[in-house]
């Protein structure tokens, strides 16, 4: 891929490229070094002039890394922000920077545009863990409740799904739902998260995501024993322990807008690592503690696939007709409901 490139871009490491694009270095100097960026400014600089000549917008979620998120996203945001953006861009080309399901859900609101995605296996746990059939055999044993699917699921899944929810409007939209019952998939963590704050009887499908997983109470509380002013703020992917040991808990643009309002001394992410790294240049004052986890999913995302996806306009992301139409439909529900809520 590399070689290929270079045989069209110029992407030589450059000092003197690294200080014409200051202005963007400087938004994340406290976290990439200067010979880091001199790596990174060529490609920057493809993609960006790419990007123009072909009419492309970059969509990219909060756990990309600094240098995507600051260097070539035209839009960044959590799973909602990202969903209602691709139904306002006007651009013939989308691409992706975040995992697969992300990119089907741009597809399946823009059927006739050209999605990419700069690598097809950047999938996630809690997408793997559910099928349509599981969604089927899930409603057979709670006859009548409606199943509300995080984003987080395949296309095929969504189909088989009343209505889609995302981090940011879980607990509204099992709320606003008729029903006493509600079955959420795939993520039981968000499920239980969500049923500790509703009246309503919350069933679930057992997936759970690979990062958030790992955070447990016991050494949150041990943190906190030694560093008394920490914020913890924590994603609802968490267990309800965790959950229940954070100041506040959000998705993954809720945590930044808590951080940019509160300006704790020192902030936990219990989240992602690019999240603080994403937000630490414009918060000089917050000291943000590790350690953190790392998606490996999100981090097959490199500047040099999204360089090489717009050069061979590869992958397409596709989704077959008859299921983009039912999951479009509860992804638009969704849409719909949110923004009838004002989230
Ligand atoms: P958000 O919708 O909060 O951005 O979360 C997406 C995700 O995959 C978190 O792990
Ligand atoms: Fe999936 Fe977890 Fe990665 Fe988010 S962080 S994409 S939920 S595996």
């Amino acid at each position: 891929m590399r070689v290929s490139l270079k045989e069209h871009y110029d992407l030589e490491p450059s000092v003197e490229l690294a200080e014409a694009t200051r202005e963007i270095y400087d938004r994340m100097d406290r976290v990439v070094s200067p010979p880091d960026w001199a790596i990174y400014a060529p490609y920057v600089v493809a993609i960006n002039k790419l990007k123009k000549e072909l009419g492309a917008v970059i969509l990219a979620h909060n756990y990309m890394t600094p240098e995507i998120y600051h260097g070539i996203a035209d839009f960044v945001g959590d799973s909602l922000q990202l969903a209602v953006k691709a139904t306002e861009v006007e651009h013939d080309i989308i691409v992706q920077c975040g995992v697969h399901f992300m990119a089907e859900t741009s597809k399946i609101l823009n059927p006739s545009k050209t999605v990419l995605i700069p690598d097809l296996t950047a999938g996630c746990s809690l997408a793997e863990s559910i099928t349509a059939k599981d969604v089927e055999a899930m409603r057979a044993k709670y006859p009548g409740a409606p199943v509300v699917s995080y984003v987080n699921t395949t296309a095929e899944v969504k189909a088989a799904s009343d209505i889609c929810c995302t981090s940011a409007n879980a607990l509204q939209i099992v709320d606003a739902l008729e029903a006493d019952t509600v079955i959420m998939t795939p993520d039981q963590y968000l499920a239980q998260n969500v049923a500790n704050a509703s009246k309503k009887k919350v069933v679930f499908w057992a997936g759970s995501c690979i990062v958030h997983e790992l955070y447990t109470a016991e050494d949150i509380r041990a943190y906190r024993a030694d560093h008394p002013d920490v914020a913890v703020i924590a994603h609802p992917e968490c267990t309800p322990e965790v959950v229940a040991e954070a100041d506040y808990t959000g998705s993954t643009s809720g945590i930044v807008d808590w951080v940019q309002q509160h300006h704790p001394k020192e902030a936990m992410l219990v989240t992602e690592c690019s999240m603080a790294s994403n937000i630490a240049d414009e918060l000089p004052d917050v000291e943000f503690s590790k350690p953190c986890n790392m998606c490996p999913y999100m981090k097959k995302i490199t500047l040099e696939k999204v360089l090489w996806s717009l050069h061979t306009m590869s992958a397409q992301v596709e989704v077959e007709e008859q299921t983009a139409a039912k999951a479009r439909v509860a992804i638009q529900r969704m849409l719909d409901l949110s923004k009838k809520l004002g989230l």
